[in-house]
């Protein structure tokens, strides 16, 4: 008899974004005339860079010619794409991270949720709180958790780092060591940045304990301090312990286009292995490569061009986030992040739930963020607001929210 994988039965309830699309569409199918402003998946609103746009279409060309037709990628990527990263986002940062240490892939979230079939279920994994669900769902259905615990709402045999307001929304070294540490900086949900000190502290705990730190870089387009890192291998014996993901949806808009990567540093070895090779192996059995037209436009993001025009868009969000931040502060709430990031993190009023509040500002102002407490308990009583809007429309918000 067929039996399932009884580790999805653990989990309680659908994805975050999935639950909040369907009340949002239950709410408007309800109130057809109520004009909505969504600010609660971050996805961004802006079209993509003109640089983009050219790359793409030339590739598309490409493919209508016999000489020039190109069929499946390499699985690892293409090497104009490995190298352009490599050096842009690395060398030039001063990384040593070569390109035979970049796999392209459609997208961080898939890595982000792939990366753990490389590693035993026997690890103990460490997760801030709140957390973006993809690093715990991901491992709950791999079976590397208990069971959903009710009166915690998280899971068993997880180590939860709670990331609260009194330590700036920064996780501290967990008591109990890990193996496989997930950190996500600039943070989703909170908003928060880690300097490059605070972050040599987790290189050099991982370093000690023989732990590997996964970390999302999803969000580093948006960093405007200079103590803060835009990588993970900033900081020194990195590669000896982290493997970084990374996204061309948040710093390019290819949310819908879909490309990203992650490095994996071939000096990176746990139980005698180098985990370069199978994700290698992984990647070159499960994944046909990102399409080449892809390939190019990502390419295109790190031409002169391409990076004059997407400071502008970053900016542009960013002016979103200032308007965010600086307006509900000035309306008495308790906000943070906006500075590094594109989330603002609030305090839901009056007492409310973070579900209550989605519900209130759903009604009350046709707003749609996103509720804390869906990020973890230790996200309960906080809701997210993104500024990947139009400006036009995050004004309204926030002049709506002001009126409560
Ligand atoms: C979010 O809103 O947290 C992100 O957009 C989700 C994602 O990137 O998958």
């Amino acid at each position: 008899m067929v039996t399932v994988n009884r580790n999805y039965l653990k989990l309680p309830g659908s994805y975050l974004f999935s639950t909040v699309a369907r009340k949002v569409a239950e709410y408007q199918s309800a109130n057809p005339g109520a004009e909505m402003i969504r600010l609660g998946i971050g996805d961004v609103t802006q079209p993509l860079a003109p640089a983009i746009i050219d790359s793409l279409h030339k590739a598309v060309d490409e493919m209508a010619g016999k000489e020039t037709f190109r069929g499946y990628a390499p699985d690892l990527g293409y090497e104009f794409l490995r190298s352009t990263i490599a050096k842009n986002d690395y060398q030039d940062r001063g990384c040593g991270i070569g390109a035979d240490e970049i796999f392209v892939s459609d997208g961080a979230k898939s890595d982000s949720g792939n990366i753990q079939e490389i590693f035993g279920l026997d690890n103990k994994v460490a997760v801030c709180d709140p957390v973006y669900p993809v690093y715990v769902d991901t491992n709950v259905m791999a079976g590397r958790t208990g069971a959903y615990n009710p009166e915690h709402d998280n899971f068993d045999g997880v180590i939860y780092m709670p990331c609260k307001e009194e330590n700036g929304f920064l996780p501290e070294l967990p008591k109990e060591t890990p193996d496989l540490i997930y950190l996500c900086f600039p943070n989703n949900p909170s908003g928060a940045a880690i300097t490059r000190d605070r972050l040599q502290e987790w290189v050099d705990y991982a370093n000690k304990t023989g732990a590997v730190i996964i970390y999302d870089a999803a969000y580093e387009a948006y960093i405007t301090e200079e103590n803060v890192p835009h990588s993970i291998y900033e900081c020194q014996g990195a590669e000896n312990c982290a493997i970084e993901l990374r996204s061309f949806s948040k710093n390019a808009g290819f949310t819908g286009v879909r490309l990203g990567f992650t490095v994996v540093p071939k000096a990176l070895e746990r139980d005698g292995v180098k985990l370069h090779t199978l994700w290698a192996r992984r990647h070159g059995t499960k994944f046909n490569g990102a399409p080449y037209i892809v390939q190019r436009a990502g390419e295109a993001v790190y031409s002169a061009e391409g990076k004059a025009q997407l400071k502008e868009q970053i900016s542009y969000y960013m002016r979103n986030a200032k308007v965010i931040y600086e307006g509900l502060k000035n309306a008495g709430y308790s906000v943070s992040g906006g500075v590094n990031a594109p989330y603002i993190w609030l305090k839901t009023t009056d007492g409310m739930s973070s579900w209550e509040f989605f519900d209130y500002l759903l009604d009350k102002a046709h707003v749609v963020g996103t509720p804390g407490s869906g990020f973890g308990a230790q996200g309960e009583g906080f809701f997210r607001l993104t500024a990947f809007g139009t400006y036009e429309n995050t004004v309204e918000a926030i002049e709506r929210m002001k009126k409560l």
